[in-house]
Formats: structure tokens, sequence, C-alpha cells
């Protein structure tokens, strides 16, 4: 006890912080999200996400390239199509064509290396704007899984190295790997979004994908925010299933989840720092009420210390560009 304890003794400086630092991360355990939509050159900036950009496959490649040279090392991939190429069924988000497809390749081509990921969800590509088969007043489950498996083998054509189903439809990770083997990928890689909440913080996400359901939510699908029991059942059968890592998301909003989703799994852990948490963290420095760097870099300290091994973040590029370094 004091005054024989001292916990400052630790504090005194610099170098000492370091040394009894319990958490570490650098770029390369962080996931850069792109949004890809089809053409040449195509560079446009989000309003709803400051910083990133809808860009064409081109565009996304160049931008892996320089990811890539800044220390990320694994991008995920979201199509955004025009209102009048979707459909009731999402079929655009299986076209070879699609922006997504296209900038597989062109992103292998230029970083080889580079992981490649991709959400497959229909959410982006449907009419209604809904993850599956929507009949007007629900989503049908059984009906969505062959339409996610088809663009699951789609991407991996293309050239995933990992796929993220997001559409919380249940038995999609089972019917996913059967499909995947079936036409030859065996090595193609599932990252579930295991325990995916109906979450607010989607909102800037959602107008910079166009996927706002037209009528009624999500909440059919995804989990209820006030569960963490249903939660870690969610992840419990995406591993049974065969996931190859687990995701939690949001992260922020949810750190107890991802520490208990630690602690009862050994697969790799992914948090998705989303939209709404990288919208409030940057209008809240946009407006001078919080430091920028150290409020950027605690969020994550505070996602990793928690037990993510990864974190799916909008803030790649900032860190990577010395935004991390303390
Ligand atoms: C569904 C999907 C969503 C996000 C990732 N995949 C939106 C949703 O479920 O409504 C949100 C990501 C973010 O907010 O950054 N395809």
């Amino acid at each position: 006890m004091f005054p024989q304890v001292r916990m400052r003794r630790l504090r005194r400086t610099d170098a000492l912080r370091e040394l009894v630092a319990e958490t570490h991360w650098d770029p390369g355990r962080l996931v850069a999200p792109l949004f890809v939509v089809a053409g040449r050159g195509v560079k446009r900036p989000i309003t709803t996400l400051p910083g990133h950009h809808h860009m064409s496959p081109d565009a996304a490649a160049e931008e892996a390239r320089a990811l890539w040279d800044l220390g990320i090392r694994a991008v995920l991939l979201f199509g955004v199509i025009p209102d009048e190429e979707k459909d009731d069924v999402g079929s655009a988000a299986f076209d070879p064509q699609g922006p997504v497809h296209q900038a597989l390749g062109a992103i292998a081509r230029a970083t080889p290396r580079m992981v490649r990921i991709t959400d497959v969800c229909l959410d982006e590509y449907t009419s209604h704007g809904h993850c599956g088969v929507f009949d007007g007043r629900e989503v049908h489950n059984d009906a969505t899984l062959p339409l996610l498996d088809r663009v699951a083998v789609s991407h991996a054509e293309a050239g995933a190295d990992i796929v993220a189903p997001s559409d919380m439809m249940d038995g999609r990770v089972a019917h996913i790997r059967a499909a995947l083997d079936s036409a030859g990928f065996s090595s193609v890689a599932i990252l579930a979004y295991a325990a995916k909440f109906a979450s607010a913080f989607y909102g800037p996400f959602r107008a910079a994908a166009g996927s706002t359901p037209a009528v009624g939510d999500r909440c059919g699908y995804q989990e209820d925010p006030r569960n963490a029991r249903e939660a870690l059942r969610e992840v419990d059968l995406d591993v049974a299933e065969g996931a190859d890592l687990v995701m939690v998301k949001p992260a922020m909003p949810y750190l107890d989840i991802i520490r208990r989703v630690r602690e009862r799994t050994l697969l790799p852990l992914v948090a998705y720092q989303v939209s709404g948490e990288y919208a409030m963290l940057e209008s809240a420095i946009a407006a001078g009420l919080i430091d920028g760097d150290r409020a950027r870099r605690e969020s994550l300290d505070a996602i990793f210390r928690a037990g993510a091994d990864l974190v799916i973040t909008y803030l790649c590029r900032w860190a990577a560009q010395g935004g991390a370094a303390r």
C-alpha cells in the first residue's frame, strides 16, 4: 500500500511508459475499406465519409498500392452502383464485370501481395436496399443463401483472398463454404460478420453505398444491441459452420462483446470501427472539441486492448501516415 506502492513510478517518462505498455498495434493490423464504382479515373469524395472516395477500379488499385507502401496489408471492397442497375435480388452483386470484380483484378495486378477481402451482401445491389430476398414485409433467409453463394464464388473467381458475408442470414457461412469448395475455391477464407448489430452507426456508410432500406429496417436479421449472449451464440454458430475469422461490428460501442468473443474463440478476431464511429470522431475533431491524433489513437488502442487482432477502420491512411506513432 501507499507510500511503499506508487503507481506513478512507471509513468515517469515516455520510455518507461512504452516499456510497460500492454497494447501494441501498427498499420499492418488495420484493414482499409474501399468504395468501388464503375468507370476509369474516377475519384469522387464521399461527403458522409470525409477523406474517403468513390473510386473506379483503376483508382482503387492506385489507392491500394499507396496504402501498401504505407504498411497497410489488407483492403475490404464494397461496390456502389447506380439505382437503375439494381433489381429485386441484387443480381449486379455477382456480375463479373461489376466494380468489385474489376477492382479485384486491378489490385491484384498492381499490388499482388495485398490481401483482398470483399463484403458479400446484397444491400448495395437490391432496389429495396435489404440484404436478401424481400417480399415487401420480410427478408427470406433460405431464398437468400444461394444468391450469397453466387456472390462469394464470383468474388473468388475474380481473385478475392477472403470473402466476408455481412448479411446476417442464418446458415450462410456453411452454405458459402460448401459453394466455394465445390467451385474449387477451398483456399478462399471466410471472415464472418458474426456479431453484427442493428446499429445506427452505419448511417454514413449507407449514404456512401446507397444501401439504406427503402422500407423497414434491418432489425429482423441484424442483432439487437441489448444482447450479448445472443452475439456469442452467433459467433459459436459461425465458428461451427467453418468461419476462418470472426468479426464484431461496430467496435467502440461493443468492446464488451469483443472481449467476450476473444475469450471464447481461438480464431482471429476482427473488429469493424464503422462509419458512424469515424463520423463522431471526425466531427468532434473538426469542431475543435477533442485532439485529433490522440482521440483517433485512443479509439484504436481501446479496440485492440479489448482483444481485437485486426481492425477495419476509416483511419488507415491517418495511422499509416504517422498518426499511430506516439
Ligand atoms: C452491409 C454492410 C454495412 C456496413 C458494412 N457492410 C451496412 C449495413 O449493414 O447496413 C456498414 C459499415 C460502416 O458503417 O462502416 N453490406
